[in-house]
């Protein structure tokens, strides 16, 4: 069976004359916890629209479980199991936390459109596996007690937690999430953590971008660090911090940002 892996070779994006990714080659292993890094602007979320169908890459291969995805659309790369969260929230901010929730399910649906209108056998089944996998998300992400309350009217670390809920309810097998600890206090990064943990330990091999240094070095098994699309370094979070290249890239540059 095609193990759950996940390969970049030469991946290059550009825009006009600019090169947002450049020659990028990463593998992403099975039941990884899996970092990328870099300063703003290096490339980070380009590679996940890359990988999830948004953008089109000009050059290289993306291959996942032994198929190559690139040219894919979203939909079928959704279907084949990689899911993912916004650096900025998307939820539907004026429906309930279990309605934005069921909406990951709709994603995955095998319903066809009529079902919803002439309520077949299938589509109730349907239904009600859905609502079972909402429950268990709200109960997964301690929301339970806002499932009925409007997402705009939440607190923003809540809203984040909604919107994992809403990924995890499309059952990935790749989950792909863009800063999730951006705007989170103190105490709602470490949930985070351990939420990440909890995750992977469902199976779900996990790719990140995080600012946050200290949560990426607890959260990952292993990091690429970016830097003007190119990748300029690999390795252990232990291997990364030792780095002089990433160091000069990037804990220097947060360091500038601190003057
Ligand atoms: N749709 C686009 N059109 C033109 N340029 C883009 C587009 N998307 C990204 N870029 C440019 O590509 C480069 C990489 O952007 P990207 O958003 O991937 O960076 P990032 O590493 O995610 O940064 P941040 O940490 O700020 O989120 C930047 O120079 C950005 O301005
Ligand atoms: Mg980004």
């Amino acid at each position: 069976m095609a193990r759950n892996e996940l390969i970049l070779n030469g991946v290059t994006k550009r825009f006009g004359g600019l090169t947002a990714v450049d020659d990028l080659t990463l593998k992403v292993e099975e039941g990884q916890i899996y970092g990328v890094i870099g300063p703003n602007g290096a490339g980070k979320t380009t590679v996940f629209n890359c990988i999830t169908g948004i953008y089109k890459s000009e050059e290289g291969s993306i291959n996942w479980r032994g198929k190559e995805i690139r040219g894919m659309t979203p939909y079928q790369i959704v279907r084949r199991g990689i899911v993912r969260t916004f650096q900025t929230i998307r939820l539907f901010s004026e429906m309930s936390v279990a309605e934005n929730i069921m909406s990951g399910r709709h994603i995955k649906s095998r319903q066809r459109w009529w079902h919803g209108i002439v309520h077949t056998p299938a589509s109730r089944r349907d239904e009600r596996e859905n609502w079972k996998r909402v429950e268990q998300q709200l109960d997964f992400f301690n929301l339970s007690e806002f499932a009925a309350t409007p997402t705009n009217s939440l607190p923003y670390g809540i809203q984040r937690r909604v919107e994992m809920a809403r990924a995890m309810a499309v059952e990935p097998t790749l989950l792909i999430l863009d800063e999730p600890a951006a705007g989170l206090n103190d105490k709602e990064t470490l949930e985070l953590l351990q939420t990440i943990f909890r995750i992977r330990e469902q199976g779900v091999t996990v790719l990140l971008i995080e600012h946050d240094m200290d949560m990426v070095m607890e959260a990952t098994d292993y990091l690429t660090v970016l830097n003007f699309g190119k990748k300029i370094a690999e390795g252990t979070p232990d291997e990364i911090q030792e780095h002089p290249d990433v160091i000069e890239a990037y804990l220097g540059s947060e360091h500038d940002d601190d003057e």
